[in-house]
């Protein structure tokens, strides 16, 4: 089957930029075992971009498609055969490195927080209204996880009746050890004021804001646990960012009104990269953790009828079929995978002609997690609950 070729350059080359190119590697994973039919889009990595050109090197091995390795991203931007970026840099360069990308015509999915603060998310949104014909999408991969996946399914389905309350998070453990060196998601300058909020946040709000719960307000609860690390040489220095972060929010959506915890930690001891939604109404209710990928609970519920729990292990139903077996397991290089398919298949088909309905996160929702991030520096420097 004719597919069409969408060429990609990649902006900084390091954790994240080194998935995308894993995901590219194994394209042929996604076509259904029934039809033997490929998605019918594939991308391809011509031309890579890192200041360091060490990093860069696992690329030129790899992929012989790459024909541009340069510490320079300009000239990826001034290349007319690239297609599309996919920019992968700490959040202190998103502002510049984004407007450049679509000021230059690129689609362009970026990484999350997109912008290191207000101010910069404001500017790559201003590129984008400027830019109409540039698909400009934010990484956020939890989403396509199976259990994660139906739970947005029976959101967007009206199954949960009223809702009763919605609690979503993101934790991580590593944090706990104090000798845990120093790095730029720690750095202020660098990763930004909100810290915890801007490196992990943008994954908790995506499916509570494709359902259409934005917050109207916020409390937030942040702690700075680890005020010191060492740096590289073993001196303390300084670790100014949040490392935890407790919003309580209030949420009015289709004439209902509930209250929804929003949780990001860097330090939550035992969790190694737990993101997980619960959602429980008066109908039905679901929860879902990365803790345990397999498993998706519900509790369907009828007046007067019993309360139970079903626990499903739902194996590996994705939005984009794969020759993987149903039994088998999900993970996150999976739904990377998925998130990807979904960035060109928005791409080469436009978002009504989708191949399934779930959308890489959009622009405007990141702009409206950088005004709840804001409201809850303010909540946080302020203790008082924050209009939004
Ligand atoms: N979607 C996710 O699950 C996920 C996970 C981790 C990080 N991220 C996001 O991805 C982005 C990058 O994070 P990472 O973990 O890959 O960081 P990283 O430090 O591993 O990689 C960043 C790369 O950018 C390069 N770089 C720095 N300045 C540059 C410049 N001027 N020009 C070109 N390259 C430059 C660095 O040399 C480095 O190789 C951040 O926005 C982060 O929030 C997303």
């Amino acid at each position: 089957m004719a597919q069409k070729i969408i060429d990609f350059g990649i902006i900084g080359c390091g954790l994240m930029g080194r998935e995308f190119a894993s995901a590219v590697a194994r394209w042929a994973h996604l076509s259904d075992p029934k039809t033997g039919q490929g998605p019918g889009f594939l991308p391809r990595i011509v031309a890579v971009c890192d200041v360091n050109p060490q990093v860069m090197n696992w690329y030129t091995d790899n992929f012989e498609s790459v024909r541009l390795a340069t510490t320079d991203y300009h000239e990826l931007l001034a290349d007319p055969e690239i297609d599309a970026i996919y920019c992968a840099i700490p959040h202190n360069l998103h502002a510049q490195f984004y407007v450049d990308i679509i000021e230059a015509g690129k689609h362009l999915l970026g990484e999350k927080p997109f912008g290191i603060d207000k101010a910069a998310n404001e500017q790559i949104n201003a590129a984008i209204e400027a830019n109409p014909d540039v698909l400009v999408r934010c990484s956020s991969e939890f989403p396509f996880y199976p259990g994660a996946y139906r739970i947005t399914q029976w959101i967007m389905e009206g199954r949960f009746g009223k809702i009763i309350e919605v609690e979503a998070g993101f934790w991580h453990s590593s944090d706990l050890n104090p000798q845990k060196p120093i790095n730029w998601k720690r750095m202020i300058e660098i990763n930004g004021e909100y810290g915890c909020m801007g490196d992990l946040g943008m994954h908790v709000v995506h499916v509570p804001f494709r359902a259409g719960w934005f917050p109207q307000n916020v409390r937030a609860l942040l702690s700075n646990i680890m005020t010191e690390r060492p740096d590289k040489e073993g001196r303390m220095v300084p670790c100014e960012t949040w490392d935890n972060a407790i919003l309580a929010c209030e949420v009015e959506a289709g004439g209902q009104q509930f209250p929804m915890v929003l949780s990001t930690k860097r330090i939550a001891p035992g969790e190694m990269d737990t993101w997980f939604i619960r959602v429980l109404g008066t109908e039905f209710s679901a929860e879902f953790s990365t803790k345990y990928p397999r498993t998706l609970r519900y509790l369907p519920y009828t007046p007067g009828g019993p309360q139970a729990w079903h626990v499903e292990d739902i194996g590996y139903k994705s939005a984009y079929p794969t020759i993987t077996g149903g039994i088998f397991e999900f993970g996150l290089s999976d739904a990377i995978l998925q998130m990807w398919a979904a960035f060109c298949d928005e791409l080469v088909n436009g978002r009504e002609g989708m191949q399934q309905p779930f959308y890489c996160a959009t622009p405007e929702e990141a702009a409206r997690s950088h005004d709840l991030f804001t409201a809850a520096l303010e909540s946080q420097a302020t203790g008082q609950t924050v209009a939004l």
